[in-house]
């Protein structure tokens, strides 16, 4: 179905399977989300189940009306009311002390809640049919690449899921960003497309997580599933940075002794550089001119690698001017932080 013609029936019988304790997979503006009654506890115990996730690492709640809000949030401080105003419904998270409806095997025994109100239309009308308060983890297996078609969730989850509504590719396809309201000065948690300068420019002050920046992991990130390497495909992810023209022959180098040796490498281009790669298996990922288009296709780029026999996935850099920064932390998050650089400074 598509948001311009979404198919009531299949969302009410979603619904149904969402008040009845089921899981429901469905599309959002960011990733695909595993869907379960985010006030039943046994719901999202299935959750955890069936993406082999770390009890310890709390949902998302999702909502389909501002008002929902504090049902679940003990309290919802001004600065946060300001992020609902401008990019609600939309690609945000905020974390809130939570309300006692909200029970603890939903935020992996936190007392606080991570709630966003998605912009999707179908995804609003599945929350609304659900019940209001509907737990949406990334509808991958834990470890994996978010899922941005329902194809990979079908690959990843088919049979541990109720129901699956296709709707299409996604359209951002990183995960949302993260704002922790729990502190007095808020925190960004995880980088998404809503990046720091447009926080920035709405609140003044917000900081950005130090187990973020520093990769030494004696500093933990907040956020529980951030610490965890993810997004991986299943050949080594390596980056290889540095100028353009320095970054193109390195691959060239590795590719070409690779082939030398009867493998292969997979090379992560884009639509500049593309032409340049003469060996192996190379995909553009988008092109620099247009940055949501890298952030678009990251996902699908590394799941698409599995599909070949390839000894190990050489990746440009994508420091591009906004969503950058997200797209990086998910990139190095796949790679296991391995980068090579190519440039002498
Ligand atoms: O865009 C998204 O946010 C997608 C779609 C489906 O909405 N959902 C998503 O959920 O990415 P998930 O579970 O894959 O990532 C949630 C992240 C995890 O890193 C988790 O640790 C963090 O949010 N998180 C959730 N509740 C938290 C809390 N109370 N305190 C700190 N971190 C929290
Ligand atoms: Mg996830």
């Amino acid at each position: 179905m598509t948001a311009d013609k979404p198919d009531m029936e299949a969302l009410r019988r979603g619904g149904k399977i969402l008040r009845e304790g089921g899981l429901v997979a469905f599309p959002t503006e960011t990733v695909y989300g595993l869907g379960g009654n985010a006030l039943d506890p046994e719901a999202s115990r299935k959750i955890y189940r069936a993406k082999g996730r770390p009890s310890d690492n709390p949902l998302i709640v999702h909502i389909a009306d501002r008002k929902d809000l504090d049902e679940i949030a003990a309290f919802v401080p001004e600065k946060a009311q300001i992020l609902a105003e401008k990019f609600w419904p939309g690609p945000l998270t905020m974390i809130f002390p939570k309300t006692g409806r909200v029970p603890l095997e939903t935020t992996g025994g936190l007392d606080s809640v991570a709630v966003r109100f998605p912009s999707d239309r179908i995804a609003q009308l599945l929350i609304r049919e659900g019940g209001g308060f509907i737990a949406a983890p990334s509808a991958n297996t834990s470890g994996r690449p978010s899922p941005t078609r329902s194809e990979h969730v079908e690959e990843d989850l088919g049979d541990a899921v109720d129901m699956i509504i296709d709707g299409g590719p996604v359209g951002i396809g990183l995960e949302s960003t993260i704002v922790d309201f729990t502190e007095t000065i808020p925190v960004v948690l995880r980088p998404g497309y809503i990046s720091l300068e447009m926080l920035r420019e709405t609140l003044g002050e917000v900081r950005m997580d130090r187990g973020l920046l520093i990769t030494d992991s004696s500093v933990r990130p907040k956020a529980p599933g951030m610490k965890y390497r993810h997004y991986a495909p299943k050949a080594d992810l390596l980056i290889v940075e540095g100028e353009p023209e320095d970054v193109i022959s390195a691959i060239n180098g590795y590719a070409q002794k690779a082939q030398a040796e009867g493998e292969t490498v997979g090379i992560i281009a884009t639509d500049e550089t593309f032409g340049k790669y003469p060996y192996g298996v190379v995909r553009s990922i988008g092109s620099r001119a247009h940055e949501e288009t890298i952030a678009r296709h990251l996902y699908d780029v590394l799941r698409e690698f599995d599909k070949y026999q390839v000894k190990a996935i050489y990746s440009e850099a994508f420091y591009t001017p906004r969503i950058g920064q997200a797209i990086m932390n998910r990139l190095l998050k796949a790679a296991g932080h391995r980068i090579i650089q190519v440039t002498e400074h």
